[in-house]
């Protein structure tokens, strides 16, 4: 049995979508790209969104639109990937490690709690595997203080949080549509604001800093505008947006079938003395980007299920290591924890029935 650990999903309608593009020659952002956005509103109840080149964008923007810069302090969880910190680094301002839930892999509300000083300018929320962060307990510690809590929802598209879907509960939110996540339109990214006015500002930075709807051509044919802030090359092009669209079409019922194979996955594990599974709360829905426990045994889970042909990984491994982000932080005890016992195992369009019970066989000879 063939079995990837993860899987670049392309819908059967997707090539004539991106021919299409490709045969119009409008190949930058343009009318796809908006369709894409409606589309993701409409089927997520999001108020706004703009896509963007990549999930790192959207979260760099995020920062850069609250004129976050140096001096100032950004709490983040090292359970991530690079990009939650880069971002931060990218503004020239001060990662912030905290602990997290052993329990479910998300950043501690009590840990930031330790971590806010008058610096602390946003939280980074990362939803870890696509199951959403104790938001409410986050929301209470910044209440009448100026930070501004942003969501890492690069694995959560389609979850929610206490029945609300996420891209709706936080201020900013940030979604990756990069090659081997649910939705994926090769790379790409999509940012929901709240705030009407940081919404335009996001506008108008995602494309160099130029307002285009207040940015006429002139009859000499060039755009009229005075740039008078720093301005990216964020935007999402027309042909990344019709693979979006595509992709987008079957989502609700990959993301069920996803669920599914989470269901059997807990329903077998459950009563294996040598697992530990990741807590879920009833009235939070993961997106199921991955699927991980926790075992004692990690390393030798991990070769054992190698030699049956079942890829398991640990995934992200803490991020603080890193010598960009200054080391591995030791009073964060729940994260070396974690690191020493998750294992993750596959979890994407490509399982059915048949390698999901493989793979759940394979791990009941290997536990
Ligand atoms: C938690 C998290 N945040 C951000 C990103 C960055 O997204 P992208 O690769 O679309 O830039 C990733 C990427 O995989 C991620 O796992």
């Amino acid at each position: 049995m063939n079995i990837s650990f993860f899987n670049t999903y392309i819908s059967p309608g997707a090539k004539h979508k991106v021919a299409e593009v490709l045969d119009s020659g409008l190949l930058s952002e343009g009318r796809l790209t908006q369709e894409f956005e409606d589309t993701l509103k409409s089927l997520f109840a999001w108020k706004n969104t703009i896509c963007l080149n990549s999930g790192t964008s959207a979260l760099h923007l995020a920062l850069d639109i609250l004129d976050i810069g140096p001096g100032d302090e950004v709490i983040l969880p090292a359970q991530t990937f690079v990009a939650t910190g880069l971002a931060v680094l990218y503004c020239g301002a001060t990662p912030v490690f905290a602990d997290i839930c052993y329990e479910d892999g998300n950043i501690d509300p009590e840990s930031v709690r330790l971590k806010i000083t008058s610096k602390t300018k946003a939280i980074f929320a990362v939803h870890w595997g696509g199951y959403p962060c104790k938001l409410d307990e986050l929301k209470a510690l910044t209440a009448n203080k100026n930070i501004v809590i942003i969501e890492d929802a690069a694995h959560a598209l389609g979850a929610s949080y206490k029945h609300q879907s996420i891209g709706t509960v936080s201020d900013i939110t940030c979604f990756s549509f990069q090659a081997i996540k649910h939705l994926s339109t090769g790379d790409g990214g999509a940012i929901c604001i709240n705030d009407s006015e940081l919404y335009e500002k996001a506008m108008r930075k995602k494309w160099f800093g130029i307002d285009r709807k207040n940015a006429p051509l002139s009859e000499l044919g060039e755009r009229i505008y005075n740039l008078n802030e720093v301005g990216f090359k964020y935007h999402m092009n027309n042909y990344a947006a019709a693979l979006g669209l595509a992709n987008l079409e079957n989502y609700t019922t990959r993301l069920e079938s996803r669920r599914k194979i989470a269901e059997y996955y807990k329903q077998e594990l459950r009563s294996m003395a040598s697992v530990q599974l990741f807590e879920e709360s009833n009235d939070c829905k993961s997106a199921y980007w991955l699927f991980g426990f926790h075992v004692k045994n990690q390393l030798q889970l991990i070769k054992k299920l190698k030699t049956l042909g079942v890829p398991a990984s640990v995934v992200h491994q803490r991020i603080d290591r890193n010598a960009i982000f200054g080391g591995t932080n030791h009073d964060l005890k729940n994260q070396a924890l974690f690191d020493s016992t998750q294992v993750h195992i596959p979890m994407h369009d490509a399982i059915n029935e048949t390698t999901a019970t493989y793979i759940i066989e394979s791990l009941k000879k290997s536990l």
